[in-house]
């Protein structure tokens, strides 16, 4: 298969009641950790690369060996930019193969947001590129409370932005935050249910490594079709390595990276278990 946007796999979970698992990468043995996790578990999956590790992986190279990784597949695989920051960043993106773009231009105004997640839009749909974006204001968990819910995603804004901006997933605030919680999340339930009710396009829960299983039961019994999962992976990579650096001197680099990797595929695989778990019908299913 060739890369895909994420609009299908997020309309079949959304129909389906499970989530598809986007898992951030920054090196190859994240992805090869990732697509292999995804493999057992016959699962779609989304590979994406925060905007600020572009340079780390080398986006032109993570365009490249995805496409590999979807090519040996017959499992649905995207490709997404996260948190992309300007047009010309997810023009690049474009050009070096991703299948799926996010802009996130949550902390300008709206009439910002909206007006240039449009041109976005406009771009990425001409090439087949699916495209998500964020209202309201997704926060690090290091903050207080008060700060990780203090821009909500308001349902009003919320139907206006989608329907004027044509994107084709709606990342939204409703008390979860990325990294780990100090404190919380406080998640509001309500306000999830109100939006997934009103916002035509699946909804996108940012911030999904530290959530308790229950809470993630809840949002996707609610209808959340994409959670993201980011710092457990990079933390778990991290214990990988300091455990075969611990172990004696003679540590080889390889032992270090296969440690690291497979930190990260049990992690991953316990994810998209817990993902799946309340689906009714799947493309695993019909894909086995
Ligand atoms: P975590 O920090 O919880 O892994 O969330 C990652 C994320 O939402 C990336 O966009």
């Amino acid at each position: 298969m060739k890369l895909v946007p994420i609009i299908e796999m997020l309309e079949d979970a959304r129909k389906h009641r499970y989530a598809v698992g986007a898992f951030n990468i920054i090196n190859l043995e994240m992805l090869r950790a990732i697509v292999s996790a995804a493999k057992s578990e016959r699962s779609p999956v989304i590979l994406q690369v925060w905007h600020g590790d572009l340079d780390l992986i080398g986006g032109s190279y993570a365009g490249a060996v995805a496409q590999v990784a979807a090519q040996e597949s017959d499992l649905p695989i995207a490709l997404q930019l996260d948190h992309g920051q300007n047009v010309e960043q997810v023009r690049t993106c474009i050009r070096w193969g991703f299948s799926s773009v996010m802009i996130d231009l949550s902390s300008a105004s709206f009439v910002d947001n909206l007006e240039h997640t449009k041109e976005v839009v406009r771009e990425a749909h001409a090439g087949n590129v699916s495209v998500e974006a964020e209202l309201g204001r997704i926060y690090g968990g290091e903050n207080p409370i008060e700060t990780q819910t203090s821009a909500l995603t308001e349902p009003e804004r919320a139907v206006e932005f989608v329907g004027k901006t044509e994107i084709d997933a709606l990342a939204v605030s409703v008390g979860t935050a990325h990294g780990e919680y100090l404190y919380g999340p406080v998640i509001d339930y309500d306000l999830l249910e109100q939006l997934i009710r009103v916002v035509r396009v699946p909804v996108v829960i940012h911030g999904g490594s530290y959530i308790k299983e229950e809470e993630i039961m809840r949002l996707i019994n609610l209808g959340v079709a994409k959670i993201n999962v980011g710092t457990g992976l990079m933390n778990t990579y991290v214990d990988g390595a300091r455990d075969a650096l611990g172990e004696h001197n003679g540590v080889r680099a390889q032992d270090i990276m296969r440690r690291a990797q497979a930190g990260v595929e049990k992690v991953v695989q316990k994810k998209i278990r817990l993902f799946v778990s309340l689906r009714t019908s799947s493309i695993r299913d019909s894909s086995s």
